[in-house]
């Protein structure tokens, strides 16, 4: 750490945030970063020149918290800034009692393993780069009484109530929410592509009927996160042209398990917010 400090993060390090999302080829925008900003918070490291070289959040969801936004500029890796700012995230959730969680790139989950991160289950990010999408009008589902279901079917997928969450979402790109008695789904836009999830849902055929009606309001380039427990909806994915792009672990720290029933997750809301 000779060089460089070790600060908490605020809206006054957008920039270097959002350079870090850039030379990592993440997604988020300053929508994003400000939202996890407003409902967690992180810290940093800066070089003396006033670079802001890597960055950690944390995102507190009641009885645990999400790791986020563990980067590190390309050119300053391996001196051990990720562990450093990983470790002051550890100690900050353990003085709160929230159990850590994440999910991992590869090249993460090999920091996590040494700092006591165990696997749950996986994921993998579909990209659709081209394709002609018929454009309806925008649409809003925001009546109280689907608020009411998706919270409640969201609370018991994630594990923990995330609605100011999922109503920031909600107002990011309103016509590809689409709420049903079997489940919903959100997106969101993005630095590079818009991003469609979470999408909750009772079973895989609702899954996919939300993400067909979605993909119908949108254009890409779009991303999504699908849980590798839903194969039937991967592979349709790959027939509507998805490509595979990267794979992500969800990890929790310790020996707990991870929050919620998976099963009805089809689409996280991303790596970054879970
Ligand atoms: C993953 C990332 C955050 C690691 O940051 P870092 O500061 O280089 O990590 P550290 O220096 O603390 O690494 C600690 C140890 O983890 C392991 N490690 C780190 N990066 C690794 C990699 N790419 N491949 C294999 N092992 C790795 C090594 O054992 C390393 O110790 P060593 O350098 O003595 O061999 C950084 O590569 C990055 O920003 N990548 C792109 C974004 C990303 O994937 N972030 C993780 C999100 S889950």
């Amino acid at each position: 750490m000779t060089g460089s400090i070790e600060h908490p993060l605020g809206e006054q390090h957008l920039a270097g945030c959002l350079a870090l999302s850039r030379a990592a080829n993440w997604n988020q925008n300053e929508a994003d970063w400000r939202l996890m900003l407003a409902t967690g918070h992180g810290w940093g490291i800066t070089l003396l020149d006033g670079t802001l070289a890597a960055s950690t959040l944390v995102l507190p969801y009641q009885t645990f918290a999400w790791i986020s936004m563990v980067l590190v500029l390309p050119e300053h890796r391996r001196k051990g800034y990720a562990t450093h700012l990983l470790r002051v995230a550890l100690a900050d959730l353990r003085n709160r009692a929230l159990t850590p969680i994440l999910d991992a790139t590869p090249a993460g989950r090999e920091v996590y393993r040494q700092e006591g991160f165990r696997d749950t289950w996986t994921f993998k990010r579909f990209q659709l780069e081209k394709g002609v999408r018929t454009l309806f009008p925008e649409k809003g589902p925001d009546s109280a009484l689907a608020w009411e279901k998706v919270l409640r079917l969201d609370r018991e997928a994630f594990g923990a109530s995330r609605e100011p969450l999922l109503r920031n979402l909600a107002t990011r790109l309103p016509r590809a929410a689409f709420f049903t008695e079997d489940g919903f789904v959100l997106g969101r836009e993005g630095r590079e592509a818009l991003q469609v999830g979470p999408l909750v849902a009772r079973h895989e055929d609702a899954a996919i009927g939300l993400l067909s009606q979605a993909l119908r309001a949108i254009a890409p380039p779009l991303y999504v996160d699908a849980v590798d427990h839903a194969p039937r909806l991967q592979q349709w994915l790959t027939k509507q042209g998805f490509v595979f792009q990267r794979p992500f672990t969800r990890m929790v720290h310790g020996a707990g398990r991870a929050p919620g029933n998976e099963r009805l997750v089809y689409l996280v809301a991303g790596p970054e917010l879970g």
